[in-house]
This record gives structure tokens, C-alpha cells and sequence, in this order.
């Protein structure tokens, strides 16, 4: 175990619902810090950086449209192992298999609209952080 920082971002979805102080809620509770934070619309060009490992799948399009529909609420959160608990607090990526107690799980049944983002490794972590925040 290490103490890590990890790129979480509320998506569209959770602003637009006001999901937004539940959720920083339960990463706080868990324990973790978060240490920056911004609200941010983004456009198609930094979702294609962002999400360039889905750029050929069909459901692209789909997913930037979503993604640039509206704000995010982009997060720095730090503590002991931040990246896979982080990981682990949000859910699977297939909303109908998140468990319950997971934020997606908890949240919503919408494979595209899925509430939150979380680095999925150090290295994508330490990206993200550098894309989003600079
Ligand atoms: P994220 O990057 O947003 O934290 O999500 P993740 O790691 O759990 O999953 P990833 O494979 O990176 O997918 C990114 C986002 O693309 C949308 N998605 N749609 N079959 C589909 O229509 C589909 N599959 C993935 C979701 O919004 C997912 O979070
Ligand atoms: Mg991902």
C-alpha cells in the first residue's frame, strides 16, 4: 500500500442530478482528501484524449456526446491507496454487474451515464492529474 493521488470527475450526469454532495460525501467519509477540485465543461478534443483507448468502439460518439453535454466536477483525492479504492468505491464499469454500495451500484442503470470517473492505474492517474489540472 502506498499513499496516492487519483483524477476523479463527477460526470455530467451526477451535476445534473445534484448527486455532487452525496458522492463528495462518501469520499470524504472513506477517508480520503481531496486536495483540488474544479467545475469544468469540457469539449470533443480532450474527451478523445481522455477516453482514446474507446475511440473505435461504436459506442464512441455516444459516450463524447454524453460527456460534453454539460459541467463535470473534477477532483484530485489523495490518501492510502486512493487509485484502487477510489476504483472500488465507484463500481464496475457494466452498471447492471456494480454491486450495491458502489456509487454506480447506488446510482444508476445507465451503461453510458454512469455518474463517475476514477484513474484506473499510477500511470493514468498521474496523466489525468497533469491533463486536467495541469
Ligand atoms: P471511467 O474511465 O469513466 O472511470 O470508466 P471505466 O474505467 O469503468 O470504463 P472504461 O472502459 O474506461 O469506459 C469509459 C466510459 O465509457 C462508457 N462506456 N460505454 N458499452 C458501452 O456503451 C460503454 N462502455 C463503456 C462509460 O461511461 C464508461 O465509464
Ligand atoms: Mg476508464
Amino acid at each position: 500500500m502506498s499513499y496516492e493521488k487519483t483524477y476523479i470527475m463527477l460526470k455530467p450526469d451526477a451535476i445534473k442530478r445534484r448527486l455532487m454532495g452525496e458522492i463528495i460525501s462518501r469520499i470524504e467519509k472513506k477517508g480520503y482528501h481531496i486536495t483540488q477540485a474544479k467545475i469544468m465543461t469540457l469539449d470533443e478534443t480532450i474527451i478523445a484524449e481522455h477516453y482514446s483507448h474507446l475511440l473505435d468502439h461504436p459506442f464512441f460518439p455516444k459516450l463524447s456526446a454524453f460527456m460534453t453535454s454539460g459541467p463535470v466536477f473534477a477532483m484530485v483525492v489523495e490518501g492510502e491507496n486512493a487509485i484502487n479504492g477510489m476504483r472500488q468505491m465507484i463500481g464496475a464499469t457494466n452498471v447492471f454487474e456494480a454491486a450495491p454500495g458502489t456509487i454506480r451500484g447506488d446510482y444508476t442503470n445507465n451503461v453510458t451515464e454512469n455518474v463517475i470517473h476514477g484513474s484506473d492505474s499510477p500511470e493514468n492517474a498521474a496523466i489525468e492529474i497533469a491533463r486536467f489540472f495541469g
